[in-house]
């Protein structure tokens, strides 16, 4: 008989071969795998506390599949294999929803808020009046329909009565349970539910960082990124795009009652549904107008898209008596937030030059409040999208920031009668050497990688960023008056530099020049990824340079290193190794490494695993709550997940640190009470060694080191 050690680092079982089996002994080990594979899911998606390894899981994931080639019969719509994704579909089929799909009515002021309440406690008396609230999630509303606990369909909201069947895409969703757990409440016979499948905004920038880098166009926001991979008609794609579902709403059950909403979501979660988090209750409208305030001032650090609160009613048997409109529901009411997105006008279109050469063109808009922060310049991306999106200089357009990412120019707004400025094209000289660039893919490049100013003061800064050498005071500014003025022509000179030489400077005084000369000779002693990174090597990101760090040790072995040993490490494809070895080979980067290397480095790499190395972050199950003031909390989830650690979403017994800022929740006493150790973000900026916050240079993309 086979045996699957589900245990941690367990012995490797040595499965038997299922076509010498007997059907009754594969169809027992299928269920059991079935079983255990249902409940790893769900320890590891929903509760974030998973039990076994990701290669344990992947063992016992590849045994299933072993023996359903082997038995094809045994191939059920619920196997935890069907979310791989199917074949492809020729269109997407329309369902009708098993109850209507109302939307919300929405109020902007508080004032609409109360009347909203008043209206309520005028039909059913005071005493009926208790809210369920809840964020109101940016994303695309979907139905699931569970039949006896099996995941039957899934249909998209559609006009609100029919939809489109998404099902064999939602199969792929790691959230979604593909059958319903758990004893009590009972699995119902029939459930529809409904919930909102989301993109988090780190998995959403890394994935228009790739569509940029694959020259597609980036998609505009989450939920667009969102809507395009759940209507996908090959769902093998959405398998690959980072999708979660929250579930909110019981539209329909037979086999179970709850008299509240509140019910309704407990039930869900314990059937295995994730569901949105701080889902609180509330009597009056101070209370809802203080939860609507807290929301607001978290949404930067959230690291997914709210646009409000739902405030709704939380008995279920008034919300019958107070029905509905056509549209929306008169027992629940969306109090929105102030948009994000605001209309101003293009000054200028001027175009910016990077590091690498790419030239950028940029909006420079009237200034404009984008939802408190103001906005005056926005990336156009590149020619292509700037052709796309057709804006010329005076136009109108519709500027929007979602969550961390930089200000972007949505669309055009038509004017009648206004007489449109010249179409703008791409400059034939690069504005800051005059070299003639050339077009490659969407992109335009200045070619002139060695002596352009602007590619030079590019990797001055970057080669002084904080993932970088980190050298305080080495900035943009400093780096453009260093080239400017003729001290620094490559990387090498920045360590010939003299107080002498910076004292003449804008800005200088002895003091700074002083320290500025100290601060860039004293890390020539400095950790190995560092500088990998600082030498702004195509496509190797923080992750990928500490791994080269680690393997080779030094730095003639990374730069003379041979595809197959570049290959050897983890993350590193053959695209990678390529762009590697492309950099280090090239004649006028080899000399220019040289001078750089003569200045006397001394490489520091860590003993061991990178754990050490920045607070014992590897392997670690982290959660973040509260607000802090120097991290964004998607920065420091990408900056903890580079460190090795695991960022989850709830606190359980298996969590080693809740990291807790400002107005921390519920999430802090369950960690009290289960005795997890708790960092503030003093302790946390010690922990991660730094001195500021998380000023991740843009262009290096956190790597994604989740499993699903
Ligand atoms: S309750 C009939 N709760 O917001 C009421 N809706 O117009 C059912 N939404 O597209 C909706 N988060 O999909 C509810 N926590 C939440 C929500 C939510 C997002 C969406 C909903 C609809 C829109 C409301």
């Amino acid at each position: 008989m086979t045996r699957h050690d589900a245990e941690e680092g367990g012995p490797a079982a040595v499965a038997a071969d299922p076509r010498e089996m007997s059907f009754g002994e594969v169809a027992g080990e299928a269920a059991r795998l079935h079983r255990e594979l249902h409940r790893h899911n769900h320890l590891y998606h929903a509760e974030a506390a998973p039990e076994i390894s990701d290669s344990a899981y992947d063992e016992l994931f590849r045994r299933l599949q072993v023996i359903e080639a082997a038995h094809p019969g045994l191939v059920t719509p619920d196997s935890p294999t069907q979310r791989v994704g199917a074949d492809p579909l020729e269109s997407l089929p329309n369902i009708e929803h098993a109850a209507p799909m109302l939307s919300l009515d929405s109020a902007r002021e508080v004032e609409e808020v109360r009347r909203f309440d008043e209206r309520l406690r005028k039909t059913l008396g005071d005493e009926k009046i208790r809210y369920v609230l809840e964020p109101k999630l940016d994303g695309a509303s979907l139905e699931l329909v569970y039949v006896d606990g099996v995941l039957e369909r899934a249909v998209t909201r559609g006009n609100g009565r029919v939809g489109e069947g998404v099902t064999e895409n939602v199969r792929t969703i790691p959230t979604v349970p593909l059958r319903l757990r758990g004893r009590e409440p009972p699995v119902p016979a029939f459930l529809s539910v409904r919930g909102e499948v989301i993109m988090c905004l780190s998995d959403f920038e890394s994935l228009n960082q790739r569509r940029i880098e694959a020259a597609k166009p980036p998609y505009q926001n989450p939920r667009n990124a969102t809507s395009g991979a759940l209507r996908q008609l090959d769902s093998r794609i959405t398998a690959r795009r980072p999708l979660t579902v929250l579930a909110y709403d019981i539209m329909a059950v037979e086999g179970a009652a709850f008299d509240s909403d509140s019910e309704g979501i407990e039930a869900l979660r314990a059937w295995g549904l994730k569901t949105p988090e701080r889902v609180t209750v509330a009597e009056s409208v101070e209370e809802i107008a203080r939860y609507h305030r807290a929301f607001d001032r978290d949404r930067e650090s959230l690291d997914y898209e709210i646009d409000g609160v739902v405030v709704k009613l939380d008995a279920l048997a008034p919300r019958t008596l107070l029905g509905s409109t056509a549209h929306h529901p008169r027992w629940a009411i969306a109090f929105k937030f102030e948009p994000r997105k605001e209309i101003t006008r293009i000054d200028r279109i001027l175009v910016s030059v990077g590091r690498t050469g790419v030239l950028t063109p940029v909006a420079l808009l009237r200034p404009v409040e984008v939802g408190g922060v103001t906005v005056s310049r926005a990336s156009l991306h590149n020619r292509e999208e700037l052709e796309r999106k057709d804006v010329r200089e005076g136009d109108l357009v519709r500027v929007q920031r979602a969550g961390d990412v930089i200000p972007q120019v949505v669309e055009r707004i038509d004017e009648d009668g206004h007489e449109r400025g010249e179409l703008f094209t791409m400059p034939g000289a690069c504005p800051s050497c005059g070299t003639e660039p050339v077009e490659r893919g969407p992109f335009t490049i200045c070619p002139n990688h060695l002596a352009c100013p602007a590619q030079l003061k590019g990797r001055i800064t970057h080669f002084g960023s904080r993932a970088a050498l980190d050298i305080e005071g080495l900035g943009a500014e400093t780096a453009a008056l260093l080239v400017e003025e003729g001290l620094v022509g490559e990387l090498a000179d920045l360590f010939e530099l003299t107080e002498d030489d910076l004292l003449p400077l804008e800005g200088f005084a002895a003091v700074s020049a002083r320290n500025l000369v100290g601060a860039i000779r004293e890390r020539r002693q400095v950790e190995l990824a560092r500088f990998l990174v600082g030498l702004g090597i195509p496509e190797v990101g923080v992750a990928v340079a500490r791994d080269l760090a680690m393997h080779f040790r030094g730095i003639e072995a990374v730069r003379s290193a041979p595809a197959e040993a570049l290959e050897s490490i983890h993350g590193v494809g053959e695209k990678m190794s390529a762009a590697i070895r492309g950099f280090f080979g090239a004649p006028d980067v080899r000399d220019a490494l040289d001078r750089l290397l003569n200045r006397g480095f001394r490489f520091v790499v860590p003993d061991g695993p990178p754990a050490g190395e920045e607070g014992g972050w590897a392997g670690k199950t982290v959660v973040l709550t509260g607000t802090l003031e120097s991290f964004s909390r998607s920065r420091l989830r990408d900056m903890l997940r580079d460190l090795g650690a695991r960022v989850t979403g709830s606190v359980s017994s298996r969590t080693d640190f809740l990291v807790a800022g400002a107005d921390p929740g519920s999430k802090l006493e369950k960690a009290r009470r289960l005795g997890v150790e708790v960092l503030d973000e003093a302790q946390l900026r010690e922990r991660l060694g730094r001195r500021e916050g998380d000023g991740r240079p843009e262009n290096l993309p956190a790597r994604d080191r989740g499993r699903g």
